[in-house]
């Protein structure tokens, strides 16, 4: 078969959950292509499906029906290895909710991913290196004066920040952002905005769920999630 240019690829995706006796279904036959560099942002009402989606492309979750394809090949097909390596060093998650752990510092939340798939040896070898990398992350992010912070004494935009150098450091082929901006003022908005836009400037692909017109605008495709499909024909 023609081997294409899509770097995530999802086919007829269904998702519906059982809330006691009814089913809610929250995702009805989804497609979509993703093509490496392209910067797409997903809108739709709250309820809509669109975590549930970012989920399901990130491999945290699974589809009831469809498959998704990363480099056209069906994640579902993946070993347990083969998926850990996907969610850790194809795809960087951005979501709402920063999941950084209080206990450690600003640095230390960034270098947790490489130190786990390093193991101990390996970090030995190369962890000056990870920590060379990070320092840089956090300084691009303007966080260098903040590495030592743990996340609590951390403003809302700079956890926000501290996530995205955290979801880079492994340098993903995919960024799945869910609503970056959400709980942050407009000009620590702006700043997400910029390290987004100069990220898929130099060729990131990026995929982000955002209610931020002006974010939308920067994106290459906006594709729009309601009544469990994308840009449905507006009645
Ligand atoms: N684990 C779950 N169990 C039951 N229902 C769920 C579960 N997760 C999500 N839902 C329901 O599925 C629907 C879609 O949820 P989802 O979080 O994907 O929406 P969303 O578009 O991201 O909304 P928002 O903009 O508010 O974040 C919602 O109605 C939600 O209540
Ligand atoms: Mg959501």
């Amino acid at each position: 078969m023609k081997q294409n240019n899509y770097i995530l690829t999802c086919e007829q995706i269904y998702k519906s959950y059982q809330m006691g006796a009814t089913r809610l279904e929250v995702l009805k036959g989804i497609d979509l292509n993703i093509a490496k560099g392209e910067f797409v942002a997903v809108k739709g009402a709250s309820g809509s499906g669109k975590s549930t989606l970012m989920h399901i492309l990130g491999a945290l979750d699974k589809p009831d029906k469809g498959k998704v394809l990363f480099e056209g090949k069906n994640i579902a097909a993946f070993s347990g290895r083969k998926i850990n390596e996907f969610r850790n060093k194809k795809i960087g998650f951005v979501f709402q909710f920063y999941h950084l752990l209080d206990e450690l510092t600003v640095l230390q939340n960034v270098l947790l991913a490489p130190m786990v798939q390093m193991g101990a040896i390996g970090w030995l070898l190369h962890s000056a290196k990870a920590k060379k990398t990070a320092a840089q992350l956090l300084g691009e992010l303007g966080l260098a004066e903040r590495a030592e912070h743990r996340p609590y004494q951390l403003s809302g935009g700079e956890r926000q920040r501290a996530a995205i150098a955290r979801a880079l450091i492994n340098e993903p082929d995919v960024i799945l952002a869910d609503e970056p901006t959400g709980n942050l003022d407009s000009k620590t908005g702006n700043d997400i905005l910029r390290v987004f836009e100069k990220l898929h400037n130099a060729g990131q692909t990026i995929v982000m769920v955002t209610h931020d017109d002006r974010i939308a605008e920067k994106a290459s495709r906006i594709i729009r999630l309601a009544d469990g499909k994308i840009n449905p024909p507006v009645a």
